[in-house]
C-alpha cells in the first residue's frame, strides 16, 4: 500500500513537471530543458502509469495521444452564440465603422485591441471545476460538433487550469496550423499519396474534423485564445483584461495583441503587420479590431451574426499571373517524384517568386496546367506559394500539357506508380536524391537531432563518398572531416561531439529517424512505449502491431514491410555496431489495461458521473465505447429512461450493466 502511495506520489511531481515544461514549450515558446530530459520525464510518467492504470485520469499529459474513434461527433449547443465578424477592406471603411459605432455610444471615446485575425477555424472550450470538460467547433454559431477528444490532443491547450479559476466557463480560439507543420504534414501525405490539404486553414480543418483522435494527434495544430465566451462570477471590464487573465491561467494568449487609444494606432498595427506577417509562420488574414470596453461592448451590441464593436481589416489578396516556365521534379525520401513549377520570376506582395508548389500529376491535369501556359500563383501566406490555375484565354497554342517521366531524373532509374496511389515513386533505394533526404531527415530536429550536420554539410559528405548512408555518419574521424572544404579544426570537433552525443537518443527517437512511412514522431514514441527495444518492434507481426489501440491497418502494414527490406535490417545493424545506446534499452512487457478488447455501449441518463468522464474512464482503462448495441458489445450500460438500445441488448443476449455496476467496474 505504502509503495503505492510513492507512486501515486511520483505520478503527480511528473505530471506537474511534464504540465510545466509543456507550458514553457508549447504556450510561452521559451523552455527550460532539453527534449530530452523532457522525454525521459514523459517516458517515467508513462512507464508508471501502464503498471498502475488505475491512476491514470483524463487530465494526465499522457492522455493527449488520442481516444477511441467515433462514428459520427455529437452536437454542442453554444449557450452564448459564436458570432462572425464584419469585413474592411480600406483605412476609409475602418473609419466609417468608428465613425458610426462613435455616433451610437453618444461619443464616449473608447480604446481598441487590436489582434491578428489567424486562418484556422473558431472552437469554444468549456472547462468546469478546473478541468477541460468538452470543446466544440463553431459549427453555425449556434451549435456545434463535439470535438473534446480531438481538442484534448493540442499540446497547449489546457487540460486543468488552476483553482482559483471560475468554477465554470468557457473560452474562444482560433486552431490553427503553423506553416512548418502544414509543410511537412502535406510532405508526408505526399509520400504515399495522400490527397494534399490546399492550404494551412483546411489542413487544420480537416484535421480537428477527424472522427479518429488519434491521427489528430499526429497533427501539427496550435491555438490562441482570444475571447471569453462566459463564465461564472465576476468577468473583466475589459477585453485587455480578459487576455491577460487568459495568460494567467495557462492559456495561450497571441503575444502580438496590442492595445490602442485612437484609431491612427490602429491603423498604423495594421500597416506593421501588413509588412510583418510573413515572419510569424502561420496564415494571418486580416487584423481584428475589438472595442477594449465590455459594457461598451454589451452596449453596442449585434447585428445579425456580426458584433458591431468588433470588425476584421483584412489583407489584400496576393496573387499574380506568371509564365510557368517548366516543370520540375524533385525527388522525396521514399523516393516521390515531386513536380514543381518553375515560373518566370514574379513578384507577389512583395515577394519574388520563382518557384511554386504542384502537387502531383493528377491534380495538374485537374487543373490542366500546361507548360508554356500563363499561370495565376498566389501567396495565401504559406512559404510556398501555389500555383491556383491557368489564364486558359491566353493560350497560343505552344502549350504543352505536362507527363511524369518514366525514368527518375536523378539517378535513371525505372519510375513506376503504384496501384491507387498518386505519387509516382524511383524504384531505386540507393538513388542520390533519396539518401540525401534519408540523412537529413535522420539528423533533423525530432530524430537524431545532430546540430551542425546540415543541408550543405550532408551533400557534401555524399558526394565526397565519406558515408552511404545516416548510419555511416558515426564512423566519421577528425582526418576524414578535415578534408573537406572549409572544415576548421574547431567545428570538426564540435560536429563529431555532437555525432556522438546522439548515441543517447531514445529509443522512440530512432525509431523516428529510421523515417518509416506513416511513423511520425508520435507514432514512434508509441512505438517505443509498447515494445521496448528495437529488436522487440523489428519481429512484431501485422497482427500484434494492429492489436495496439493507436496503429490502424496503413501503418501496421507498412512497420511490417519496412522490417522485411534486407537494406533496412543492414542499416539498423550498422547502427547497432555505432553503439546506440538506447537501442535496446528497455525490456518491457506491454501492459495490457483492465478492459482491454471490451467494448460498452451507454444509454438514458446516468447520474453519479457525466456520459462524458464515463466514456473516458472506459477508455483510460483500455475498453471502448461504441454508439449503437451490435454482436461485438460486450456491455450495454442502462441509466435512467434508457432508448431503445435496451430492447436490442436484450434481444442479442448483450450482458447489462446498472450504473452502479458500472461504478464498481470502473471504481472511480
Ligand atoms: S473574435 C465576435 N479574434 O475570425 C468576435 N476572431 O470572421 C468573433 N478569428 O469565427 C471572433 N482570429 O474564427 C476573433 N483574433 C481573433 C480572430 C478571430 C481569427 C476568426 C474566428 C471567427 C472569424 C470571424
Amino acid at each position: 500500500m505504502d509503495e503505492l502511495e510513492d507512486v501515486k506520489k511520483r505520478i503527480e511531481e511528473l505530471r506537474g513537471k511534464v504540465n510545466h515544461h509543456n507550458y514553457r514549450y508549447y504556450v510561452l515558446d521559451s523552455p527550460e530543458i532539453s527534449d530530452l530530459e523532457f522525454d525521459q520525464l514523459m517516458l517515467e510518467l508513462k512507464r508508471l502509469e501502464s503498471e498502475h492504470p488505475q491512476l491514470i485520469t483524463p487530465d494526465s499529459p499522457t492522455q493527449r495521444v488520442g481516444a477511441e474513434p467515433v462514428e459520427a461527433f455529437g452536437v454542442i449547443e453554444h449557450p452564448i452564440p459564436l458570432l462572425s465578424l464584419g469585413n474592411v477592406f480600406s483605412d476609409e471603411d475602418l473609419r466609417a465603422w468608428h465613425k458610426r459605432i462613435f455616433g451610437l455610444v453618444g461619443g464616449e471615446r473608447f480604446d481598441f485591441v487590436c489582434e491578428l485575425k489567424m486562418d484556422g477555424l473558431a472552437v469554444a472550450l468549456t472547462y468546469e471545476d478546473g478541468r477541460l470538460l468538452k470543446g466544440a467547433t463553431r459549427g453555425d454559431g449556434f451549435r456545434g460538433e463535439d470535438v473534446t477528444q480531438n481538442l484534448r490532443t493540442i499540446r497547449s491547450i489546457p487540460l486543468s487550469v488552476p483553482r482559483d479559476a471560475p468554477r465554470r466557463f468557457e473560452v474562444r480560439g482560433e486552431v490553427y496550423m503553423p506553416w512548418a507543420g502544414f509543410e511537412r504534414l502535406n510532405e508526408e501525405r505526399g509520400n504515399p499519396g495522400l490527397p494534399l490539404f490546399a492550404n494551412p486553414r483546411n489542413a487544420a480543418a480537416g484535421s480537428l474534423r477527424q472522427l479518429d483522435p488519434r491521427i489528430t494527434a499526429q497533427r501539427p495544430l496550435d491555438i490562441y485564445i482570444y475571447a471569453l465566451g462566459w463564465a461564472e462570477g465576476a468577468v473583466p471590464e475589459t477585453h485587455w483584461e480578459a487576455l491577460e487573465y487568459f495568460k494567467s491561467l495557462g492559456f495561450r494568449v497571441n503575444p502580438n495583441n496590442a492595445l490602442f487609444s485612437d484609431l491612427d494606432g490602429v491603423v498604423g498595427y495594421y500597416r506593421e503587420w501588413l509588412e510583418r506577417k510573413e515572419g510569424i509562420g502561420y496564415d494571418a488574414d486580416g487584423v481584428v479590431v475589438k472595442v477594449n470596453s465590455i459594457p461598451l461592448q454589451e452596449r453596442l451590441g449585434n447585428i445579425g451574426h456580426e458584433p458591431r464593436w468588433a470588425i476584421a481589416y483584412k489583407f489584400p489578396a496576393v496573387q499574380a499571373v506568371t509564365r510557368l516556365l517548366d516543370i520540375g521534379i524533385s525527388v522525396g525520401r521514399t523516393g516521390t517524384l515531386n513536380p514543381y513549377a518553375i515560373l518566370d520570376p514574379v513578384s507577389v506582395g512583395g515577394v519574388t517568386i520563382k518557384q511554386a508548389a504542384l502537387h502531383n500529376e493528377e491534380d495538374i491535369h485537374r487543373k490542366d496546367i500546361r507548360i508554356g501556359d500563363w499561370v495565376i500563383v498566389q501567396r495565401a501566406g504559406e512559404v510556398i506559394p501555389q500555383v491556383v490555375a491557368p489564364v486558359a484565354g491566353r493560350r497560343t497554342g505552344g502549350e504543352s500539357p505536362f507527363s511524369m517521366p518514366s525514368r527518375c531524373p536523378v539517378c535513371g532509374a525505372e519510375v513506376i506508380k503504384p496501384e491507387g496511389e498518386a505519387m509516382s515513386r524511383c524504384t531505386n533505394p540507393s538513388c542520390p536524391a533519396q539518401v540525401y533526404e534519408s540523412v537529413k531527415h535522420f539528423v533533423s530536429r525530432g530524430a537524431m537531432d545532430i546540430r551542425g550536420v546540415g543541408e550543405k554539410l550532408t551533400a557534401s559528405l555524399l558526394e565526397a563518398g565519406l558515408i552511404r548512408d545516416a548510419a555511416d555518419l558515426y564512423s566519421l574521424t577528425p582526418d576524414k572531416l578535415m578534408g573537406l572544404e572549409r572544415m576548421a579544426e574547431k567545428s570538426t570537433s564540435n560536429i563529431l561531439a555532437s555525432i556522438q552525443k546522439s548515441k543517447e537518443r531514445p529509443l522512440s527517437r530512432i525509431i523516428f529517424a529510421l523515417g518509416i512511412r506513416h511513423v511520425g514522431g508520435e507514432m514512434a514514441e508509441i512505438l517505443a512505449l509498447n515494445f521496448g527495444s528495437m529488436s522487440r518492434l523489428q519481429e512484431a507481426s501485422y497482427d500484434e502491431l494492429i492489436s495496439i489501440r493507436a496503429i490502424g491497418s496503413a501503418i501496421a502494414e507498412s512497420i511490417v514491410i519496412f522490417f522485411r527490406q534486407e537494406a533496412n535490417l543492414r542499416f539498423i545493424e550498422k547502427l547497432r555496431k555505432a553503439g546506440l545506446t538506447q537501442l535496446e534499452a528497455e525490456h518491457r512487457e506491454r501492459g495490457e489495461l483492465p478492459l482491454s478488447g471490451q467494448e460498452f455501449v451507454i444509454t438514458g441518463r446516468l447520474e453519479r458521473f457525466s456520459r462524458a468522464q464515463a466514456e473516458a474512464r472506459i477508455k483510460e482503462l483500455g475498453g471502448s465505447v461504441g454508439s449503437s448495441v451490435t454482436k461485438e458489445t460486450s456491455y450495454l450500460v442502462a441509466g435512467e429512461e434508457p432508448s431503445s438500445k435496451l430492447k436490442k441488448a436484450k434481444a442479442l443476449g448483450t450482458r447489462l450493466l446498472s450504473e452502479d455496476e458500472l461504478h464498481r467496474l470502473i471504481g472511480d
